[in-house]
């Protein structure tokens, strides 16, 4: 069970922490963002994750117990009170069978990483959207920042979805969150920068760095994200996956997180947030966005890619408003645009309610999808299984490579972490997709062929 708004409590305040995480839960079940009947996260897992004590967060939710906001169910764990917030949103829809798959033939089922589940998105909200955002009349000159009532509608969408604070002038709509990084390296990098990438990391990203010149250096991961210790003096930008290491799966720790952004200060390097998949969490809050913690360090890369699908072509970057300025120069120059009609879209989907509601209800689906996973691997070692749309299997990579090529040949297309690395390996498994799967049926069946490959040494 999760819930779904960012929560943070900041140590420089004068207020206890415990008294914050109350004035936040309340002020979340006041205004309905935490609905009746929904499940709290159990006390040790958020106080990890907040990098408090597990006393803080007990005291936190005694408070609200006094005070009736929330009940104990017997054994089963603490849920907001019936009647004291808004009604929990309805139950999903089933989607309707529509996915388009190219790479995958329809005999195969694709638990590659990647994809999320488009069949869901073919509903009168998004049809209405396109429509009116195609009935645009064309603009003379773009601005390079992109359409102004998209740029406010995003703003308030990351304030609401990721936790911090959004200011407009900070904000340049994007293709998406490679483009965003694309144009970040072309607009801070000098030819032979180094650039810190995660190691195992997101091929795509290192592509885009390299091409921009950037001399590449490989920084491990553990099972909590960027192992922010030992990262070199030198660097001028680091690339990071914060919410949901890609492909690992790690949620960086508060701490750590402080850590990284104190190593940048120090160092004077900028900190690139991938948040591809930051909407997604299942097991506590989501935290806020790293970018809230230091806006002039952090430059943030938000996408649609995940939440509706890689063809909406629609990203956004958030930094320090002079910076982004310096991007949005440079991008004219290279004469890099994000299509209007697109971006009209989205702001339709945003200003009505359309894109919330799409996400509160995949968050759901996703969260049906990785218990079927999760219960059908029940016994192999999973990772990163708490947030995102894919899970690692820890196996050794002869292992793997045997059960990649067993399932191919039994018609289910999975990939082993090797790809992900660039210098000497460290980690090796199966990362498991469930975004682009037809429903759990098919994830069901896919996955009982990947158990028995593992269970059986690859036979
Ligand atoms: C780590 C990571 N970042 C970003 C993206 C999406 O990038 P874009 O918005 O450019 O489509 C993906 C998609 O697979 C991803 O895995």
């Amino acid at each position: 069970m999760s819930i779904d708004l960012p929560i943070a409590v900041d140590r420089g305040k004068s207020e206890p922490l415990s008294a914050q995480l109350v004035g936040q839960l309340r002020a979340a079940m006041g205004e309905g963002r935490l609905a009746a009947g929904e499940r709290l996260p159990a006390s040790r897992a958020l106080a990890g994750l907040l990098g408090v004590s597990r006393t803080v967060v007990t005291e936190a939710y005694e408070q609200l117990y006094a005070e009736g906001w929330l009940e104990g169910r017997h054994g089963s764990g603490t849920y907001v009170t019936d009647g004291v917030a808004a009604p929990r949103p309805l139950r999903p829809q089933p989607a309707t069978a529509r996915t388009v798959r190219t790479t995958a033939s329809p005999h195969e089922i694709d638990l590659r990483p990647g994809l999320p589940w488009v069949g869901a998105l073919d509903t009168p909200a998004w049809r209405r959207a396109w429509r009116l955002a195609s009935g645009m009349p064309p603009q003379q000159r773009q601005d390079p920042h992109g359409l102004p009532g998209l740029r406010v509608a995003l703003a308030d969408y990351i304030r609401r979805s990721r936790g911090v604070a959004c200011p407009v002038d900070g904000l340049l709509v994007t293709r998406g969150a490679t483009n965003g990084l694309d144009l970040l390296a072309a607009t801070v990098l000098r030819p032979g920068d180094r650039v810190g990438v995660e190691e195992p990391g997101y091929q795509r990203a290192r592509a885009v760095l390299a091409g921009r010149g950037a001399e590449l250096v490989p920084c491990p991961v553990d099972e909590h994200g960027l192992v922010v210790d030992g990262l070199p003096g030198d660097l001028r930008l680091v690339y990071t996956t914060p919410s949901h290491q890609y492909p690992m799966g790690g949620v960086l720790p508060v701490p750590r997180r402080q850590a990284l952004l104190a190593w940048a200060r120090r160092t004077g390097a900028l900190v690139a947030e991938d948040d591809y998949d930051g909407e997604f969490r299942y097991d506590v809050a989501p935290l806020p966005a790293l970018y809230g913690l230091d806006p002039d360090r952090v430059v943030y890369l938000g996408t649609t890619t995940k939440i509706l699908t890689a063809d909406m072509g629609v990203g956004w970057l958030v930094g320090r408003s002079g910076l982004v300025g310096e991007i949005a120069r440079r991008r004219e120059e290279l004469n890099d645009r994000t299509a209007v009609v697109p971006q009209d879209a989205l702001r339709l989907l945003l200003e009505r309610g359309d894109l919330d509601r799409h996400v509160r209800r995949m968050r759901g689906e996703y969260a049906r999808r990785r218990d079927v996973v999760v219960r059908t691997l029940d016994g192999l070692p999973l990772r990163g299984d708490t947030a995102g749309l894919h899970l690692v299997v820890d196996v050794p990579a002869p292992l793997a490579r045997r059960v990649v090529r067993e399932a191919a040949g039994r018609g289910v297309l999975v990939e082993t972490l090797e790809r992900y690395h660039t210098g000497s390996r460290r980690a090796s498994g199966l990362v498991i997709g469930y975004g682009s799967a037809a429903g759990a049926a098919e994830l069901r069946k896919a996955c009982e062929i990947v158990r028995e490959l593992v269970q059986g040494g690859g036979k």
